[in-house]
């Protein structure tokens, strides 16, 4: 979380950091300002808040100077006030940081004892007090860093400028990502290639432990031992025109809309067009190779593989193990001698996701990642890629990302089901199809939007939900009660319907409405029985089902969606789909912040 920039420029460098800031909001936003050098002196400008309130300041007091560096922040230590905001400065050094610096307490008390004093209470701070204590001791920026960095703890990336030495930006990376880019004169430091869009397509990232001295005729990169090393720089696709909301309300609604373009185009990059089949690029193992295969994420991606986890066991007979990367990369799994591992991440930077990889990779598992932002850590770390083709999605509730992510697990799971001999072609074509109809399909419920609108009306009310589903619609209810609880701020909860006579039904009254995804396939029946089990508790239950489940529910519930009939292999691609727009709904009929919820960063990039 948090997203720095730096620049070197030759025209005033306020702007350039304002424009990168901009582009990773995304990435937090509880405060954020800029450093610049201004007649050789170091210069700042903070607001708490987001960087609108950082833009109202600067009308205020513009910020002169060329060299500078510029932060946007998710608060970790310290509350999201403007002493807080970063950049954080001494009269020599001045410093932003994505990330945390574990030992910040113990530098804290050794540099208080040095006479250090501090302003802020992040760990940031201790960051820009120990370079220059080592200033002070007479060491040049690019000694003092070589000093300081080894004595850092934790995962962070930074960007240092230094008082006296205008045209110089120092950049640091060790676990959050990093990224160096090359204009005309000019030299760029951003948390992404996004943010760097606008000024170049030029980019080199930093390898895990690298730093690197930016002037403005370009960049030396050394290694964690210090060693100066060559990294290459490459040329990235990304557009600098800023991403818009192309006439929608919110980011969200737009990448809602967004969905049956998305989903066809990372299906197209995956079927072949001539044979109607599933044709994937070389993975980093053969499907009859392994025994078994563990799929780890994190958030709405971890929601993605537990649906991968049915279709592999159902259509390919290869048994999955899911697990939250935070958990799994701390509990140590004995990892199975025929088994590889398999992440998913729309950013491709998500800290517990790249580490579970790390720790896969270095005890000999075959890794593949499933990833929306090529040339991220995720990406970079894993044997193998495949590519969700969502675009940059701006909304912090993922959604676009998440339909992306199903089209490339059920390709997979086609694949690997042909491979393995699980599944005859026949049936393997009609699965095919079922996944080509899904853009129609998720159009169709687009167009439904006006009903969901009138159930959402309903939620805004509630205090509590649930949210039910059986089979490959239990991980649909996951994510349903997930993307309202991250947009209105209502407490919702996934169950497996199953389970709801297991602890859940206690809940039920008339003060709290369920909601139910259960188009009708094999396990409807039994689906239906819970539905009327929570009506005679008087609870208001919204279903989602498609044209037969709607057909056969006696009593109809208080309100149901009925869904165009698809294969039951596709269906939680288009399921989704009315559960993000009531979640949307009910977020506006609150009044929230849909784009931007409290509290909440897009990319997590910290433990
Ligand atoms: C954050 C975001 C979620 C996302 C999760 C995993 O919590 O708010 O929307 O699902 O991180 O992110 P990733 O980029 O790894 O998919």
């Amino acid at each position: 979380m948090c997203g720095i920039v730096g620049v070197i420029a030759k025209r005033p460098a306020a702007g350039l950091l304002l424009e990168g800031l901009r582009r990773l909001e995304y990435r937090g936003y509880d405060s954020a300002g800029l450093a610049t050098l201004e007649g050789g002196k170091i210069a700042r400008r903070r607001a708490r808040g987001k960087i609108r309130a950082l833009e109202d300041r600067l009308r205020e007091e513009p910020l002169p100077g060329v060299t500078g560096i510029g932060h946007t922040r998710w608060a970790t230590h310290g509350k999201p006030n403007e002493a807080n905001a970063h950049p954080h400065a001494t009269g020599q050094v001045a410093v932003v940081h994505n990330g945390i610096i574990e030992n910040y307490k113990e530098l804290r008390r050794e540099l208080e004892q040095k006479g250090c004093v501090f302003q802020s209470e992040t760990d940031t701070e201790t960051v820009a007090h120990l370079l220059s204590v080592y200033l002070r001791e007479g060491a040049s920026p690019a000694e003092a860093a070589a000093k300081a960095l080894p004595r850092l703890e934790g995962a962070f990336a930074l960007a240092m400028i230094f008082a006296g030495h205008e045209g110089l930006v120092i950049g640091a990376r060790r676990g959050s990502p990093l990224a160096v880019g090359h204009g005309e004169g000019e030299m760029y430091l951003g948390s992404d290639a996004l943010a760097l869009a606008p000024l170049t397509s030029r980019v080199t990232y930093l390898e895990e432990g690298d730093w690197a001295e930016l002037t403005a005729d370009g960049a030396v990169f050394h290694d964690a031992g210090n060693n100066i090393v060559s990294r290459e720089a490459q040329q990235t696709a990304l557009s600098g025109a800023m991403i818009g909301k192309a006439g929608y309300r919110h980011f969200m609604l737009k990448e809602i809309f967004e969905q049956p373009g998305v989903v066809g185009d990372t299906l197209a990059s995956l079927i072949d067009p001539e044979t109607g089949r599933v044709a994937l690029p070389d993975l980093p193992f053969k499907w009859n190779a392994i025994q078994k295969i563990s799929i780890v994420a994190c958030g709405t991606a971890y929601y993605a593989a537990k649906t991968a986890k049915y279709w592999f066991e159902q259509v390919a007979g290869l048994p999955v193990e899911v697990d939250i990367a935070s958990e799994y990369r701390y509990r140590s799994p004995p990892l199975h001698d025929k088994g590889a591992l398999m992440v998913i991440s729309q950013s491709g930077e998500t800290a517990d996701t790249l580490a579970a990889l790390r720790f896969a990779g270095e005890r000999g598992q075959k890794t593949l990642a499933v990833v929306n932002v090529p040339g991220s850590s995720i990406a970079r770390a894993a044997d193998g890629v495949l590519q969700t083709h969502a675009g940059p999605e701006i909304g912090v509730a993922s959604t676009k990302a998440f339909t992306a992510q199903l089209a490339v697990l059920a390709c997979l799971a086609l694949d690997c089901a042909r491979t393995r001999g699980a599944v005859d072609e026949t049936r393997l074509d009609a699965l095919t199809q079922a996944l080509r109809a899904v853009p129609g399909h998720i159009n169709a419920v687009l167009q439904k939007s006006a009903s969901i609108r009138e159930a959402a009306q309903i939620l805004a009310e509630a205090r509590d939900m649930l949210y039910l589903g059986r089979g490959l619609y239990y991980p649909i209810a996951l994510e349903g009660a997930l993307k309202l609880k991250e947009i209105s701020y209502i407490h919702a909860e996934g169950y497996a319907a199953g389970e709801l006579k297991h602890g859940p039904i206690a809940l039920i009254d008339e003060d709290m409405p369920v909601v139910v995804v259960a188009p009708h396939d094999a396990l409807f029946e039994k689906t239906a029985s819970n539905i009327q089990e929570v009506m005679a508790r008087g609870a208001k239950v919204l279903v989602v089902t498609d044209e037969k489940g709607a057909s056969s529910l006696d009593p109809p519930p208080f309100w149901q969606l009925a869904l165009p009939e698809i294969d039951p292999f596709a269906a939680p691609l288009v399921c989704v789909v009315p559960l993000q727009v009531l979640a949307y709904e009910t977020a506006l009929a609150k009044g929230t912040d849909v784009d931007q919820p409290r509290n909440l960063a897009k990319s997590v990039t910290v433990e």
